[in-house]
């Protein structure tokens, strides 16, 4: 069954390794394998699903558009499903939050976004480098990939993988007071950079969370020193950790912001830039490219809006949170004592490093056997992932952490 694949599909696949079935039906946080298993999904994937699989109230606005022969592809020409995406987003995400950005249409999945904030911040402050953060991912193209820390990822790249220097994430060493002598010690050797490029809690790296004190403080310097603030928002926006954008919880502004994964609302390929006006300075056409159109993906993202707004998923997500965060708490770590456990809203981590990071991926495993789809992250691999779709029901959210446990204690034994 699965012969095709491996006979003809590049090497280079990954995920179909740890869950190596040919999946088929999906309905919010459910999957079905062609052979009709069930597996309930802790991925979501990769955070593009927040919403859930068909969601059918985001399913019903794409279906009716397609029904109708509207436009699908349309490079960057004006279209009736992008000024109702337009129209939603400025005015039910950003104007009740205070916030003003330019909207940039990017190519369609998160590293183009990266690549294009990347771009506008060099040119505005005609500086090329860039701070980024041990722990963090931002995309495998060339520019992004500059910015991702992980070695597997960037052994792949073989060029140089220039003008980005790196400080340690909250929680590790002491990040600011580094932060801070890079940028005032003369003789640090590292120049002023155009931006200073963020995840509020680092996801692939790790489910590291940046306390509000931190995300703050960052703020403060970058305003200080006359540095764009970038915040990568790809996984840990649209609602993911409790807030439709992640850095609400701190009360900050980024200068720019990136969005993709779950903008679309159905699991569609797109990417935003989000913009301060006075930085909106590209030319036309000077940052171009083919698929920054897609219409089914803005008929889909208007549509997640308006069901992120009318099922209040961020009080959601906040709720369904602390069962995951008591469960972890109460469930998982006394399992072990040397096993810690760490997230926000819905995206937690259970973290092996202090026992055998080889347990992480052990876990997935037999959560696997058991019809649950986990994933790894952080330094060795060594952190269990846990991202539901934000829509998942009670009942389904407290089978999958019952499988959670017994894949632990599988491993630990
Ligand atoms: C924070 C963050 N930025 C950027 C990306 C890259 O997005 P894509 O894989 O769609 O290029 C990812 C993907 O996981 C991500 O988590």
């Amino acid at each position: 069954m699965l012969e095709v694949f491996e006979s003809t599909e590049s090497q280079v696949r990954s995920y179909c390794r740890k869950y190596p079935v040919e999946f088929d039906r999906a309905r919010n946080a459910e999957i079905w394998s062609v052979d009709g298993k069930r597996y309930i999904d802790f991925l979501a994937v990769a955070g593009s699903m927040n919403y859930g699989h068909n969601n059918p109230e985001i399913k019903k606005a794409v279906l009716d558009y397609l029904a109708e022969d509207r436009i699908i592809n349309a490079l960057d020409m004006y279209t009736a499903a992008k000024e109702d995406f337009l129209v939603t987003f400025r005015d039910q995400i950003m104007v009740p939050r205070g916030l003003d950005y330019k909207v940039m249409c990017c190519g369609p999945t998160g590293t183009n976004a990266v690549e294009a904030a990347l771009k506008l911040a060099r040119k505005n402050k005609k500086r090329n480098g860039v701070i980024a953060f041990g722990g963090a991912f931002h995309g495998m193209s060339l520019g992004s990939l500059a910015l991702t820390t992980d070695r597997t990822s960037r052994e792949g790249a073989v060029v140089p993988l220039e003008n980005v220097s790196f400080v340690p994430y909250d929680g590790t060493l002491d990040s600011l007071a580094y932060l801070k002598w890079v940028l005032a010690d003369d003789h640090s050797g590292i120049d002023k950079p155009a931006a200073i490029v963020l995840e509020t809690v680092q996801a692939e790296g790790g489910i590291n969370v940046a306390s509000v004190e931190w995300l703050q403080e960052v703020r403060r310097i970058c305003t200080e020193n006359d540095i764009l603030m970038i915040v990568d928002d790809i996984q840990v926006g649209n609602g993911r950790v409790g807030w439709f954008f992640s850095f609400e919880r701190a009360g900050i502004v980024p200068d720019m912001v990136t969005l993709s994964k779950s903008i679309s609302g159905f699991g569609l390929p797109m990417a935003l830039l989000l913009i301060k006006p006075e930085l909106d300075i590209f030319r036309p056409a000077e940052h171009n490219g083919t698929f920054r159109g897609n219409q089914l993906s803005f008929v889909g993202g208007a549509a997640g809006i308006r069901y992120f707004n009318a099922h209040k998923l961020d009080q959601e997500v906040r709720r369904k949170g602390e069962i995951i965060r008591r469960f972890l708490e109460e469930e998982i770590a006394p399992l072990d004592g040397r096993l810690s456990v760490r997230g926000l809203g819905m995206l937690w981590g259970v973290d092996f490093g202090a026992i055998d990071p080889a347990m992480a991926i052990g876990a997935v495993h037999q959560a696997f056997d058991r019809g649950l789809i986990l994933e790894v992250a952080g330094r060795g691999d060594s952190v269990l992932k846990i991202m539901p779709p934000l829509t998942i029901g009670d009942d389904t959210l407290a089978e999958g952490l019952a499988i959670v446990k017994q894949a632990v204690q599988a491993v630990l034994a």
